[in-house]
């Protein structure tokens, strides 16, 4: 089991499967793009289902979650994936993406076992996504929703990031949009964790200020009847529900206390954290002959020194290191 020094255990494993990613959204990387992880770098297929593996057979997870960068740039997604299903006790496994490339690959994710997916999607205007991601490919992401829902990845999550002064006049019709054809939409505070750091305070907009600008439009309730246990969004009913809408407040809302997350980068690393200053070194071990057992107790001893919260709003925060498209979103 992998249980902190505070009692949370983690069951949730985020394994991010390269740091690149097609798009260039301004919360998250430059239009330049980064320097990107060299391949030799990246754990390979076989080396990602081994130490999922380990995670799922000696560990305790219940839930895998492949993220990037952009995940769908991985040619092996769906053979990772497959891997992953035939896994016992088999883990939920779900998938979160930019959705590019989507409506080609989302039959063969779902024949591979894929129980879900999650899709960033923080306009429905062109001129405002491509000014946002610096690219101009809303139809793909919206041909790749379509197709994430015909093929029976549901519930099919809508991630969308407020910016003040971008899209935050968007929420309404965001919601009305996912609302019609059936998606969950899911607001994000914006978090400290892009590769230029530009987050700042004011301009992040609130879980607070979300909920304001939705209920002039729509009737919110809290959804009682699911225990929300550590899921990160806060789900309201809209308009009696049963649809649903989530705010997810990282920062002003922290669900910290209640996290069962361990992430594994795209490189080998283990972080006990988004927000984590250390991480420790799989890859190195594994690519040195470390056998299983030592995996996992390297794995037990960074999960062991996970620290209470984020820290956001301590006067000493400092931004980590990596940026979010290399820690895995
Ligand atoms: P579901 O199980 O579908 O609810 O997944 P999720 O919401 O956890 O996953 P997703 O990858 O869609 O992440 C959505 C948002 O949740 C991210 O943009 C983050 O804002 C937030 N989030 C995800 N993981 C963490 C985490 O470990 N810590 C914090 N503070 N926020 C997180
Ligand atoms: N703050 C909040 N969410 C972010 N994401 C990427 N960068 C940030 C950030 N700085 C979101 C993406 C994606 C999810 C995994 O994380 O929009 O939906
Ligand atoms: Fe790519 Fe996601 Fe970062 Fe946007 S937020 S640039 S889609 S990794």
């Amino acid at each position: 089991m992998l249980r902190d020094s505070f009692g949370r255990v983690a069951t949730d494993l985020r394994v991010s499967l390269t740091d690149k990613c097609n798009l260039r959204c301004s919360y998250c990387m430059p239009p330049e793009g980064l320097d990107w992880l060299p391949n030799a770098q990246l754990l390979t297929a076989d080396e990602v289902v081994r130490l999922v593996t380990i995670g799922v057979e000696r560990l305790g997870i219940t839930e895998v979650r492949y993220t990037g960068g952009e995940p769908l740039l991985r040619r092996e997604l769906a053979d990772i994936v497959a891997r992953t299903t035939a896994l016992r006790p088999r883990p939920q496994v779900s998938l979160t993406t930019n959705g590019i490339g989507l409506a080609r690959t989302a039959g063969a994710l779902a024949a591979a076992g894929l129980d879900r997916v999650n899709v960033s999607l923080d306009t429905l205007d062109r001129d405002t996504f491509k000014r946002l991601a610096h690219r101009d490919r809303l139809p793909d992401v919206l041909d790749g929703l379509a197709a994430a829902h015909h093929a029976g990845l549901r519930p099919v999550k809508v991630n969308a990031v407020l910016m003040r002064d971008v899209n935050r006049h968007e929420a309404v019709p965001l919601l009305r949009w996912c609302l019609e054809r059936g998606y969950e939409l899911r607001f994000i505070e914006q978090m400290p964790l892009d590769a230029q750091h530009g987050w700042s305070r004011d301009n992040m907009v609130t879980a607070d200020e979300i909920l304001e600008l939705l209920s002039g439009s729509f009737d919110l309730t809290p959804d009682d009847a699911e225990e929300r246990g550590s899921a990160p969004a806060e789900r309201f009913l809209v308009d009696g529900g049963p649809a649903r809408v989530g705010v997810i407040g990282s920062v002003t809302r922290p669900f910290c206390a209640a996290c069962d997350r361990v992430r594994l980068t795209a490189d080998g690393q283990i972080r006990n954290c988004l927000f984590a200053r250390e991480e420790s070194d799989l890859k190195s071990a594994l690519r040195a002959g470390a056998g299983d057992d030592e995996l996992a107790e390297r794995w037990i001893a960074a999960v062991a020194g996970k620290r209470a919260g984020h820290g956001i709003d301590d006067p000493a925060f400092l931004q980590p290191a990596r940026p979010m498209s290399a820690i895995g979103g």
